[in-house]
Order: structure tokens, then C-alpha cells, then sequence
């Protein structure tokens, strides 16, 4: 089957036709020989497989693809509001924006993606940036050609948020970003509304496509050459909620790994309070899942996940763990933690460090608590300063750095299937990943990009491996 369909079956057919027109009106309005867009993804897995449709559906109007916004006839910035740092980034590089605008009007700007979905941020975007001309929602992305076509005939700035239909559509075009690399979204939305994040009001209620898609989608991608797999979803392990039949997440990837090839199989995000014995044993016993689980806990302490409303504890998170350990060879676990959460105290933050030591992850995201508008985190008590706060962060930071010196060190002299996956850009090397999600660092042909090779590790600085290709 060929990457670019566009065979409708959700997605209104009548974007193929808001498609030619833009094509069309930019033939008469770009700048250089060919349209130029210049998209910028924010954000996480989510955003980057949201800006692949986009990418996908401008290729189609005839829009090629620069790295810079100076020489491009559409600019569009896929936001993301997960932390306030994130959301601060977009707004000064934005406004950097302004001069580029002022030099060349006919320039189209759209901001979309998870900070336009909240209502005070589309307001502060539209006033901030009046050289804005499009500002779209997570929710309306199926109709993104019809939004761009508007804002190209219009002169009025156009906002559109809040359009959530609850349905999932398929049939966008795609322009992946990776050759050997993808992501394939299986789910979107959560349901889990954990106290601190603005994920579900962004991004709405979980909604899983079809199993029927998913497989054939991943079948598609395995014949198409791709290497490393990875199934997306805010929590993949309730996959199929929303579905008729019998399908669960393990279910759905025990089918998948079905489909012959060599190729690796990802998924993230998994969450604790339903990682099941039953995927474990599915990763276990199958033949291209990668040895990685990422299992994200937040936090150690007992009285912070329950005011983090996330549903498991501590003694049930080792559970899971212990449990994955026993059962998958060279397992690599790795997570994500929030430090500062409102009321946490360092004793409930030596919990924190003290389930690192007994876990000892691969590696860590690690985050310190930004409170998001709307969440109810934002309105707990939140009496420890920034900079004790910052203190404890780097605490963490230094006692997984030894964690992972020590994991890294403990893999010199195995041999481990690698997937080559580009240039460092020193000393001539190129750099992979190991089934379980480690970086490693060899000499070898630029023409090996893209395919596995097995080697040696020889030595580890770090997170980071060195080793050769053996035959
Ligand atoms: N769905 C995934 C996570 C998505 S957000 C899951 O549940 O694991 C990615 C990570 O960002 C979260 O795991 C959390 O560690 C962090 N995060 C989310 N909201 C945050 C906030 N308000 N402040 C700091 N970190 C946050
Ligand atoms: Fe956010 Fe929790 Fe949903 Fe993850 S599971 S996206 S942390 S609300
Ligand atoms: Fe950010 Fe939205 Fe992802 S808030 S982390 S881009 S789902």
C-alpha cells in the first residue's frame, strides 16, 4: 500500500479539496520556486506524529519542507503545555518571529497543538501576536486543510479551539519524519487526570483506533522498511477501552509482533496502575518487542501519588518492576518523576530516591513541578521554595548519574543487536540504540544508518556506550 493515501475514513473527504485549492492559491503566492513550509514540533511523541499528518497534508498541496523559517510561505508551530517552560519557549520564539513578518506580509504564521486547546493561552497568543493568522486546537486537526484555505482567502485571523467530537479519524496523509524510525499513534486523549497534568484537558477524552488500522498500518510500515516501531498513547495499557470486542494493549501487540521482520516494537507511555502481568509475559516471550519498558512513578512516596491521584503505590509499583525483571532478560527500565510536587517534604522525596536505588533505572525525565492552569495541583499548597526544590533536583540527578554509570558499566564486554541510527558529528562516528533504549557510540560506515548490526561494547562513559561491530 502506498504511504500517502488518502482514503477517507473519517477524515471528511472534502479536505482533498480544500488540498488542490491551497495548492492552487500558492502557486500564485509563494516566494520562491516552490511553496516552503516551515513546521516546528513542541513537545512530546503525541505532537510529533500530529505535525507527520500535517507535514503530510501540506506535501500534498505541494509544499516542500524547510529546517528555517526565513525562506518559508507557511510557518506553523506545534505547541506543547506540558510545564511552563515549555509553554515560554514557544512564546519568545513566536514573537521572534515579528521581524520576519514585518519584511515579507504575505509570510502565513499558525500556532496549534496542546497550548492553543486552553482557552487563556489562545487569548494571550492572539493578543501577543497579531502577525498570527491561524490559531487551531488538537481537536481540529482533521480539518486543518479547510483552516488553512480560510486563513489564505480571509483576511480576518482565524481561532479555532474546543472541537472536540470525541471521534478519531483516520485517512491523513503522512510525511514521516524517519525513514527507519516511526512512531504509530494507537490511542489519543486520557482519561487519567492525574492532579498536576494538563494533558486530558488538551487533548480530551482517550479514544483507541481501530485494531483492524492499527495492525494494517503497522504492516505497512514494516513492508516500507522501518526498523523501530513505536506505538503511542498517554497510556497504552488501556488500549481498546472504548472498543467493541475482546482487545486489550497486550493483545494488540502480541498481534503485531505476529507480522514477520526484523524490526523492534516500542510503546509509550505505559502506566502503572495497569501494566499487566499478561503484557509482561507478552513482552517476554516475543520476538520484537525491545527489552525497554518505560514505566513512568513520579513519585516514591505514597502520600504524593495518592494527591497525584495516580492510582498505584509504591509496594504495587516494585510489584510490576520486580515482576519485569524476573521475567525479561537485559531488561531497561527507565521513567519519569516529578520532583516538588505541591506538599511533598524531603522526607517524602528520600522516598523518591530511595525507590531510584532499589529500582536502578536505565535512565530518568525528570522533572520539577510546574503548576498548569485548570489542574488541581495548581491550587494545592505549595509551601517549599524553587530554589530548595532545584536543591533536591540535583540530589536526584546525582544519585541516578551513579545508577546509570553503574548499569552502563555492567554491560562492557556483551554483545547487543544495534539499530544505527545516524552521525554523532565527531570524531567520524555514528551512534544506535540497543534494544533497550541505550545509546551507544561506534566507528563505522555512514551506508550502515538504518540497520541493525550486532556489537561489542567496550567501554561506557555515563548513559553513554561505546562499542564495535562483530561480525
Ligand atoms: N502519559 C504519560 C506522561 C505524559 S506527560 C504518563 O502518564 O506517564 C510526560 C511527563 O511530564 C509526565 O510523566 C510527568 O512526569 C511530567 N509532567 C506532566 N505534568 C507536569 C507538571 N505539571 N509539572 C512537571 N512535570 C509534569
Ligand atoms: Fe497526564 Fe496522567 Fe494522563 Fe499521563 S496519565 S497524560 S500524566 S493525566
Ligand atoms: Fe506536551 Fe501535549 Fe504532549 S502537552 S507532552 S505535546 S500531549
Amino acid at each position: 500500500m502506498p504511504e500517502n493515501t488518502f482514503s477517507a475514513n473519517n477524515v471528511s473527504e472534502n479536505q482533498s479539496e480544500y488540498i488542490k485549492l491551497i495548492a492552487e492559491i500558492m502557486e500564485i503566492r509563494k516566494r520562491g520556486e516552490k511553496p516552503l513550509a516551515y513546521v516546528r514540533t513542541y513537545g512530546c511523541q503525541q505532537n510529533v506524529a500530529d505535525s507527520e499528518k500535517i507535514k503530510g497534508m501540506l506535501e500534498k498541496s505541494g509544499f516542500d519542507f524547510v529546517d528555517a523559517p526565513d525562506d518559508a510561505d507557511f510557518i506553523l508551530f506545534n505547541t506543547c503545555a506540558v510545564r511552563e517552560h515549555a509553554e515560554d519557549r514557544v512564546f519568545g520564539n513566536v514573537g521572534a518571529l515579528k521581524n520576519l513578518k514585518r519584511r515579507h506580509p504575505q509570510i502565513l504564521i499558525a500556532l496549534c497543538g496542546c497550548m492553543t486547546e486552553q482557552e487563556h493561552i489562545a487569548d494571550r497568543m492572539y493578543r501577543s501576536f497579531p502577525f498570527v493568522n491561524l490559531i487551531f486546537g488538537t481537536h481540529s486537526l482533521h480539518h486543518f486543510p479547510e483552516l488553512l484555505y480560510n486563513a489564505l482567502v480571509n483576511s480576518k485571523r482565524i481561532v479555532e479551539r474546543g472541537n472536540d467530537d470525541k471521534k478519531v479519524y483516520e485517512g491523513y496523509p503522512l510525511k514521516r519524519d524517519g525513514t527507519f524510525k516511526g512512531w504509530l499513534p494507537i490511542m489519543y486523549g486520557c482519561n487519567n487526570f492525574c492532579t498536576y497534568c494538563i494533558v486530558p484537558y488538551v487533548r480530551g477524552r482517550e479514544r483507541s483506533r481501530e485494531k483492524d488500522i492499527v495492525i494494517s498500518e503497522a504492516k505497512q510500515m514494516i513492508e516500507n522498511g522501518y526498523k523501530d516501531i513505536t506505538l503511542l498513547g498517554q497510556n497504552v495499557n488501556s488500549y481498546g477501552k472504548n472498543l467493541n470486542g475482546d482487545v486489550n494493549f497486550a493483545r494488540l501487540i502480541k498481534e503485531i509482533d505476529l507480522i514477520d521482520g526484523d524490526y523492534w516494537l516500542r510503546f509509550m507511555t505505559s502506566h502503572p496502575k495497569d501494566c499487566s502481568k499478561e503484557l509482561i509475559d507478552v513482552i517476554s516471550d516475543s520476538r520484537h518487542i525491545s527489552r525497554h519498558l518505560h514505566l513512568p512513578f513520579q513519585s516514591g512516596s505514597d502520600r504524593i501519588l495518592k494527591s497525584m491521584n495516580r492510582h498505584y503505590d509504591r509496594k504495587k509499583y516494585l510489584e510490576i518492576i520486580n515482576y519485569a525483571k524476573e521475567k525479561i532478560d537485559g531488561l531497561s527500565l527507565t521513567s519519569d518523576i516529578i520532583v516538588g510536587f505541591p506538599g511533598e517534604t524531603y522526607e517524602d522525596f528520600k522516598e523518591t530516591l530511595s525507590l531510584i536505588k532499589e529500582v536502578e533505572f536505565t535512565s530518568l525525565y525528570t522533572f520539577i513541578f510546574s503548576p498548569r492552569v485548570g489542574t488541581p495541583a495548581a491550587e494545592m499548597d505549595d509551601p517549599v521554595s524553587s530554589e530548595e526544590k532545584s536543591k533536591w533536583f540535583r540530589e536526584l540527578l546525582d544519585v541516578q548519574e551513579e545508577i546509570a554509570a553503574k548499569r552502563c558499566a555492567s554491560m562492557v564486554g556483551k554483545t547487543e543487536k544495534v539499530l544505527i541510527e545516524g552521525e554523532t558529528g565527531k570524531n567520524n562516528e555514528l551512534n544506535g540504540r540497543t534494544s533497550g533504549n541505550i545509546i551507544v557510540e561506534l566507528k563505522a560506515p555512514k551506508e550502515l544508518i538504518g540497520t541493525f548490526q550486532n556489537v561489542k561494547i567496550t567501554n561506557a562513559r555515563n548513559w553513554i556506550l561505546k562499542g564495535e561491530i562483530v561480525s
